[in-house]
C-alpha cells in the first residue's frame, strides 16, 4: 500500500499545534515536517493567535517572515514555552531522538534546550525500537581539523562519512561541517552522546536524550500521542 506520508506529516503537524496558546515564545523547528506546522501556525497567526518564534534555521526563519509570524532571536528571549519540530529517528518507550538529516542539528538543539516543552512530530516511518536502526548519527564537528575529528569518532565504532550539498562539503548555518556516524542499533545513546561530546572537534550531535516532552506521531490508523517516561535524572 502506498502511504502518502505528506498527509502523515500534516496530520502530526496539526495535532502539535493544539499545544500552542496565545502568547507563546516558540521554537519553530526545521524539515518537512515542521514546515508544515509553520504553515499551519501561519493560518492561526492570520486568525489572531499571538505568538514569536524562534527559527532553528535561516531555512524556517525565511518561510515564518513570508507567511507573516513574527520572529525573533535569543537576543530578545532566552526562555522560550515551547518548542515544535521533527525528528530523523523517535526510539519508542525512552522518546530519545537521532535529529540533524536536515543539517540543523546544533541551532534545533540550542532551540530544544531552552524550551519548557520539546514536542516533535513526526510520521510512522520514524518511529523504532533502537535508535541508529536506520539512521546514521549526524555530528556537527569544526571545518579545523575535521580529518582529525573524524578519525576519533571513527574509534567509537562507526565510519563517519562527510556530508555533502551536490559537489560542495555542506556547511550549516552555523559555519561547520556534518560528519554522518552510522553506528547501528545504539545500546547506550546517552554514553555515546556524551563520548561524542567529550571528542575535541565535534560542536554538537544529532542525539536528543532526554529532551521530548511529547510525540505526536501520524500513522495510517490515526495520530497517536506518547509521552517520555518519568524523568530519572
Ligand atoms: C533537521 O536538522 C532535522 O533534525 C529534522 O528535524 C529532521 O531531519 C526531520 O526532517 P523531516 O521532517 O524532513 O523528515
Amino acid at each position: 500500500m502506498m502511504i502518502d506520508r505528506d498527509a502523515l506529516k500534516r496530520a502530526a503537524a496539526a495535532r502539535a499545534i493544539e499545544e500552542v496558546e496565545d502568547g507563546m515564545i516558540l521554537g519553530l523547528g526545521t524539515g518537512s515536517t515542521a514546515a508544515f506546522v509553520v504553515e499551519g501556525l501561519a493560518a492561526r497567526v492570520r486568525a489572531g493567535l499571538r505568538i514569536t518564534g524562534i527559527p532553528s534555521s535561516e531555512r524556517t526563519a525565511e518561510q515564518a517572515r513570508r507567511l507573516g509570524i513574527p520572529i525573533a532571536t535569543f537576543a530578545e528571549y532566552q526562555q522560550l514555552d515551547l518548542t515544535i519540530d521533527g525528528a530523523d529517528e523517535v526510539e519508542l518507550g525512552t522518546l530519545n531522538l537521532i535529529k540533524g538529516l536536515g543539517g540543523a542539528l546544533l541551532r534545533e538543539k540550542i532551540v530544544a534546550a531552552a524550551s519548557r516543552r520539546l514536542v516533535i512530530v513526526v510520521d510512522q516511518e520514524k518511529l523504532v525500537d533502537r535508535l541508529g536502526e536506520h539512521t546514521p548519527v549526524p555530528v556537527e564537528v569544526t571545518r579545523f581539523g575535521w580529518q582529525r575529528t573524524a578519525a576519533a569518532l571513527a574509534a567509537l565504532g562507526c565510519a563517519p562519512v562527510r556530508r555533502y550539498a551536490g559537489e560542495e562539503p555542506f556547511i550549516s548555518d552555523e559555519g561547520h561541517f556534518i560528519l554522518d556516524c552510522q553506528f547501528g542499533p545504539i545500546a547506550d545513546p546517552a554514553l555515546l552522546e556524551r563520548r561524542i561530546a567529550d571528542t575535541v572537534g565535534t560542536v554538537e550531535s544529532g542525539l536528543f536524550i532526554g529532551r521530548t516532552s511529547m510525540v505526536v506521531a501520524a500513522t495510517t490508523t490515526g495520530v497517536e500521542v506518547l509521552s517520555p517516561p518519568p524523568r530519572t535524572r
